[in-house]
């Protein structure tokens, strides 16, 4: 008799907990943000969430009246898992958002869960350009390969550059590089001599070293994702090529801010292109700096970190302007042409293509107190994806 009360009361706590619970749950607005946290694309979900929680530390977790609660997952890198956690997202934790996407095949993976869903699916990584044509929920916050290749093959043939030879990831945002790198880099009087990819994961960078040494190129443009260039800067320093004449660029994966200062000063005088530098001179820009290494052991800010940042902002201001509907079309609506101002400058979302408008800059890696930075010294203003409208 006595056990059988005190289980009831029990259940009783329980029940009434549950309800706390549950009336909680239906007040938050939850973004569900799927990263790689582990694996070989660890880095990139650590700059992603470490943005995404510092918008929300410096804005609060309320907006129109709603608390967001960031419901942050593992996918590993595996489009397998990317799908599967999407979709216990949207079944089991009704979340209004979907975000992230580490890896382009992680976001063609999950494309159709949130068009299904009605969702917003907030890219704040992958870059390929086709990713935003996959589902009329997706808005990118990041940047495109097309972007960055067509500025920095602009750049390398008004100065100097003849002869290149391109090396990329083999997968859809390398394609995409070395496409738009090569067709502008020929339009503008230079000649490609070779394209050489390799595979996305556990590369291994020596005979395609080999190939570039004994292809003897003026120009080396490489684009490998965030998180891997390390290596291949390594690779390429032991082999002797940063002695050789050739010139290394490529996009700001190779420059990445989050590994510079361990590539050493062999890098010194290379030159990228890039949505975002830590050294980026805006007074918005030297608050985020500092205020996302005091939260994060003095880690610095990459151009990866910002898409989690102003993905963020995305989700807010759609959800203002919505007055806090969570309707997916109505907050698709709200921010398609939606502009502000960025850590990384200038940005909009192009409301035709949901597609990230913004400033890419010409970079030179230099020291400047004691450590490695890529200083912007040239601009293309508000430039839209150059892939919608096809290589030139
Ligand atoms: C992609 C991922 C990256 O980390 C990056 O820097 C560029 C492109 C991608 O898979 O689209």
């Amino acid at each position: 008799m006595f056990v059988k009360r005190v289980t009831t009361g029990l259940m009783t706590i329980a029940a009434a907990t549950f309800a706390v619970g549950g009336a909680f749950a239906q007040d938050a607005i939850k973004v569900g943000l799927i990263m790689p946290m582990t694996g070989q694309q660890t880095a990139v979900g650590k700059q992603v969430v470490a943005g995404a929680r510092l918008y929300m530390q410096q804005v609060g977790a309320t907006v129109a009246g709603k608390k967001i609660e960031l419901i942050v997952r593992d996918d590993a890198g595996v489009p397998d898992n990317t799908k599967r956690i999407a979709q216990e997202l949207v079944v089991n934790d009704k979340v209004a958002f979907l975000a992230g996407m580490g890896l382009t095949p992680l976001a063609f993976a999950v494309a159709p869960v949130a068009t299904e869903a009605k969702i917003p699916l907030i890219v704040m990584v992958a870059a390929t350009s086709v990713v935003t044509e996959r589902s009329p929920y997706i808005v990118r916050v990041s940047f495109t390969l097309p972007q960055h290749s067509v500025a920095i093959a602009d750049w390398a043939v008004r100065n100097g550059s003849k002869k290149a030879l391109t090396l990329v990831s083999d997968y859809a945002p390398g394609v995409d590089a070395e496409t738009f790198f090569k067709a502008r880099f020929m339009a503008g009087g230079g000649q490609i001599i070779d394209s050489l990819r390799v595979p996305l994961m556990n590369p291994d960078y020596a005979p395609v070293l080999q190939r570039a040494r004994d292809s003897n190129p003026d120009t080396l443009f490489v684009f490998m994702p965030a998180g891997l260039a390390g290596v291949f800067v390594r690779q390429f320093v032991e082999r002797g090529l940063d002695k050789t004449a050739i010139r290394l660029i490529g996009p700001p994966d190779l420059t990445d801010d989050d590994e510079l200062n361990g590539m050493g000063d062999s890098m010194i005088g290379v030159v990228s292109s890039g949505n975002y530098s830590a050294s980026h001179p805006s007074p918005m820009n030297q608050a985020y700096v500092a205020a996302f290494k005091a939260a994060n052991n003095g880690l610095r800010p990459n151009f990866i970190s910002v898409g989690g940042y102003d993905g963020m902002h995305l989700v807010y201001e759609a959800m203002r302007k919505t007055n806090g509907s969570t309707n997916g079309d109505a907050l698709v609506d709200a921010m398609k042409g939606m502009s502000w101002e960025s850590p990384r400058g200038p940005i909009s979302i192009d409301p035709q293509t949901r597609d990230i408008v913004q400033n890419i800059y010409i970079r030179r890696v230099e020291k400047v107190n004691g450590e490695l930075y890529n200083m912007e010294f040239a601009t293309i203003e508000a430039m839209k994806d150059p892939g919608k409208a096809g290589p030139k």
